[in-house]
C-alpha cells in the first residue's frame, strides 16, 4: 500500500494531511516518507539474504543527507559519481569500507580523495581511466581496489536517454577489449582488479535484459579465471524500475532469481547499485495552482512548481500521476488539462492532456513518484528557488532541506568593482 493514500477525503502522506504541510512548510516542496524507503530498501535486504551481497543506495537518485542517512541506519552502502557525492556518503554515515566510486570522469583529485578515504572499490570504465589511476595510487602510496565496467551490448529497453549497456553508449570497456584490460589492470603495480561491474539502464521492468546482461558476465568471468586471472566481486548495477504509470516492474525476488541463476554459482562478492527503486515512490512534489487558464484549444492548469524542480517530463516526456489533494467526489466531472509551470519555455509542462476534476486557484495537486531523480535534478533557472524537502516519519515530519532566501541566491555572484556606474 503506498504511503501517500487519501484518508478523510484528502491525501495523506503517512499519517500526516498533505495540506497541513502545504500550510506549514509553503509550496511547492517536495515530501518524502521514511516509511517508504525503509519497506523497499527492506525488501531488497530480504531478498539478497544468504548470498555475500552489499546493497550500495545510488545517491544520484535522491541525495539529501536525511534519505542517504534513513538507508545508511539499515545498512545500506553508496554508490557515488563524483567527490560531492562521496562527501554526501560519509556525511550521512556510510562508512568507507561500503562505498564504490562509478562514473566515466573521474578526476585525478577526485581518485586521490577516493584512496586516501579508504573506500570499498573503484569503478573503472575505460583504460586511460585505469592507467591514470594507477599513477595517482602509486603517488599515495596505496594500491586502488578496482571493478573494471565492462559494456555487455545488451538492450534494456528503456528510455534511449538512460540506457547505457548498448555498445553506442559511452559507458564501460567494450567486451571486445575487456580482456586485454583487465590483464593490463591485473599487472599494474598501483591497482588491485578485484573483478567486474556492469550496469546496462534505467528504469526497467523487464527481467531479460538483466538476465541476458549477467549471462554475459559469468561467461566472461569464467574466462578470466581460465586464464588465470583472480576474478572475486560483481557488480550489477542498478536500474530496476516503478511504476509511474500501470507499467509491472518485477518484485526484488523475482530480480535476485534472475541473479541466483546467472551470477552467483561463481562465489564471488555481489553489489548491487539500485536508486530509483529505493526512493521513488517514497516521495511527491506538492504545489498549488496559480491560475487556470481556457484556451482556445486547450485548457491549462499552471501551478507553483516547474521545470526547475522536476525535469523528468521535460527531458525525457516522462509521466507522473497527479492527484489533487482535496479527494474528488466519485462522480466528480473530469477535463482534459495541460499542466504546466511558470517557466519560459513550452516545454515546461508536468503533463499533457491529464484528466483532472475542476481545479480552483489555491487548489493543492501532488505530482507522484518524486523521489528519484526530481529533487536532483532541480536547477535555479528562471531564478527559482529550489524548493524544499521535508522528511515524513508517522504523524511528525522535518524539514531536511530548506527554502533558501533570495538574500542566499544573490549572494553567490560578485559584480566587478571595474564597471561603470549605471547611467542616469
Ligand atoms: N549505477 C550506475 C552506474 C548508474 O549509472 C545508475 C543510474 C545507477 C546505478 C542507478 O540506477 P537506478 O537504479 O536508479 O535506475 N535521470 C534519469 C535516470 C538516470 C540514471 C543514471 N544512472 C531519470 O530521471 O530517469
Amino acid at each position: 500500500m503506498s504511503v501517500f493514500a487519501y484518508r478523510h477525503g484528502e491525501l495523506h502522506a503517512e499519517a500526516l494531511p498533505v495540506s497541513r504541510l502545504a500550510a506549514e512548510v509553503g509550496t511547492p516542496f517536495f515530501c518524502y516518507s521514511h516509511a517508504a524507503i525503509a519497506s523497499a530498501y527492506d525488501e531488497f535486504a530480504t531478498a539478497v539474504k544468504g548470498l555475500p551481497a552489499l546493497v550500495c543506495y545510488a545517491l544520484k537518485a535522491n541525495s539529501n543527507l536525511a534519505v542517504i542517512a534513513s538507508l545508511a541506519r539499515r545498512g545500506a552502502g553508496a554508490d557515488v559519481v563524483s567527490e560531492g557525492e562521496l562527501r554526501q556518503a560519509l556525511a550521512a554515515g556510510i562508512p568507507p569500507e561500503k562505498i564504490i566510486f562509478s562514473g566515466v570522469g573521474k578526476t585525478a583529485a577526485e581518485m586521490r580523495f577516493a584512496l586516501e578515504t579508504g573506500i570499498r572499490q573503484l569503478n573503472i570504465e575505460s583504460l586511460p581511466e585505469l592507467r591514470l589511476l594507477d599513477q595517482v595510487a602509486r603517488a599515495v602510496g596505496r594500491k586502488a581496489p578496482v571493478a573494471l565496467r565492462v559494456n555487455p551490448d545488451v538492450d534494456a529497453r528503456t528510455h534511449a536517454k538512460i540506457s547505457t549497456g548498448k555498445a553506442e553508449n559511452k559507458f564501460g570497456i567494450e567486451l571486445g577489449l575487456i580482456r586485454e584490460a583487465y590483464r593490463e589492470a591485473a599487472g599494474l603495480a598501483g591497482i588491485e582488479v578485484r573483478g567486474l561491474a556492469l550496469h546496462i539502464g534505467s528504469q526497467l521492468t523487464d527481467l531479460e535484459p538483466y538476465r541476458a546482461a549477467f549471462t554475459r558476465l559469468a561467461e566472461l568471468t569464467a574466462e578470466l579465471r581460465r586464464q588465470g586471472l583472480a576474478v572475486d566481486r560483481l557488480d550489477l548495477g542498478g536500474g530496476i524500475g516503478i511504476a509511474y504509470r500501470g507499467e509491472q516492474p518485477p518484485s526484488i525476488a523475482d530480480y535476485v532469481r534472475v541473479v541466483r541463476e546467472t551470477v552467483a554459482p561463481l562465489g564471488t562478492e555481489l553489489v548491487f547499485e539500485p536508486g530509483r527503486r529505493l526512493v521513488g515512490n517514497a516521495g511527491i512534489l506538492v504545489s498549488r495552482v496559480l491560475f487556470v487558464k481556457p484556451g482556445a484549444s486547450r485548457d491549462f492548469v499552471i501551478i507553483d512548481a516547474a521545470m526547475n524542480d522536476l525535469l523528468r517530463p521535460a527531458l525525457y516526456d516522462a509521466y507522473h500521476a497527479i492527484l489533487p489533494v482535496a479527494e474528488p467526489a466519485s462522480d466528480a466531472p473530469v477535463k482534459r488539462f495541460d499542466v504546466v509551470g511558470p517557466i519560459c519555455e513550452s516545454g515546461d509542462r508536468m503533463a499533457e492532456q491529464r484528466p483532472l476534476p475542476p481545479l480552483q486557484p489555491g487548489d493543492l495537486l501532488a505530482i507522484c513518484q518524486a523521489g528519484a531523480y526530481s529533487a536532483v535534478m532541480g536547477s535555479g533557472y528562471n531564478t527559482r528557488l529550489p524548493a524544499p524537502e521535508i522528511l515524513v516519519h508517522g504523524d511528525a515530519f522535518d524539514i531536511v532541506r530548506a527554502r533558501p532566501d533570495y538574500q542566499a541566491i544573490l549572494a553567490r555572484d560578485h559584480v566587478p568593482g571595474w564597471l561603470e556606474p549605471v547611467p542616469g
